[in-house]
């Protein structure tokens, strides 16, 4: 399974924050907003991933992530030149995704609840051609919505419909199998002028070829694309983080957490960044005497706990 983080696009909602510097790059809260993505493909257990930004942008990534080494896996980069939409993102991504099957996710969206990893992973595991992560939501008209019966059987899909057929959203995080970028190929553009991830599942759908996993009431999804949002998730983040103690999405953590690297790399890495409080927290990881009884512990932890519970 291969990974792909979208990270272009024009930012034009997001201005005049985003005018001289990518989305993806701001902050939300304590760290980078495509840290969060990121840490999802991580939990997932995906080591191979694409990061897809602008040709402008793409040393930024590079500097911040480098090619993954200091955090045990390889992340490569590409660009996209116009946003074009979505599906763009498989397609750019063909050769490197080659005959895997790929998990794309928008680098603006955010997944935080206890059980994610575990219910990602058995996504994962259990895709047989197309799975997409659907989200209740009070304002369905501002997403791909999906509409599904009791059984869970997909009846329909449309990207930002007028009137709704459901309440349900259709997240940003989408796992493919490999006919993924012959369908984005087939794709013609919307009347917003964008190809349109829609449209890509609605060719598995024809096939009936689509899942839809939920993610109920204890899940918080979250796309940061808007001011509002962008403020409502660091505020989300800060809160959790400072009532728990754990990070979220910090990735040496997830890093050390899967035995993708030693506590000597995360001690060098808080010690690199001693004077803040992210650079504090892994250098109290990695103090820890008795990481088996915090491996216990992150049973409890509401986004590593799933890594326990294979
Ligand atoms: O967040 C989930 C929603 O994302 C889905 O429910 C919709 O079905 C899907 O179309 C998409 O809708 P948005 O209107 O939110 O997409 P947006 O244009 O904001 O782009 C989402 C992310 O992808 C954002 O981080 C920018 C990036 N992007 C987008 C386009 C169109 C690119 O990097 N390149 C692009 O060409």
């Amino acid at each position: 399974m291969k990974g792909i983080i979208l990270a272009g696009g024009s930012g034009t909602r997001l201005s005049p924050s985003t005018d001289s510097m990518n989305k993806h790059l701001l902050a939300v809260y304590d760290k980078p907003m495509i840290y969060y993505p990121l840490s999802v493909l991580m939990l997932g257990g995906i080591k191979e991933i694409m990061i897809i930004s602008t040709a402008q942008d793409r040393p930024r990534f590079e500097e911040l992530l480098g090619d993954g080494s200091e955090l045990g896996i390889t992340i490569v980069y590409e660009e996209q030149h116009e946003p074009k939409g979505i599906p763009e993102a498989l397609l750019i991504g063909e050769s490197f995704v080659g005959d895997d099957d790929v998990t794309l996710i928008l680098g603006d969206n955010i997944f935080y609840g206890q059980g994610f990893t575990s219910l990602f992973r058995k996504a994962l595991q259990n895709n047989e051609y197309a799975t997409v992560f659907g989200y209740r939501v009070k304002d369905p008209e501002r997403f791909g919505v999906v509409e599904f019966d009791d059984g869970m059987n997909v009846l329909s899909l449309e990207e930002k419909p007028s009137e709704p057929k459901s309440d349900f959203a259709v997240t940003g995080l989408y796992i493919y199998d490999q006919q993924a970028a012959k369908f984005a190929r087939k794709l013609s553009f919307s009347d917003r002028g964008e190809l349109e991830i829609t449209d890509v599942n609605k060719q598995y759908l024809k096939k009936n070829q689509l899942k839809v996993q939920l993610l109920g009431r204890g899940f918080a999804w979250m796309d940061a694309g808007t001011h509002d949002a962008l403020f409502e998730a660091s505020e989300f983040v800060k809160n959790i983080q400072d009532r728990q103690g754990f990070k979220l999405a910090c990735l040496e953590e997830i890093a050390f957490y899967m035995g993708y690297i030693s506590k000597e790399m995360l001690q060098k890495k808080g010690n690199d960044m001693k004077k803040t409080d992210y650079g504090q927290y892994l250098l109290e990881i990695a103090s820890r005497k008795h990481n088996r009884q915090y491996w216990d512990d992150i049973n409890q932890h509401p986004v590593l706990g799933l890594v326990n519970n294979e």
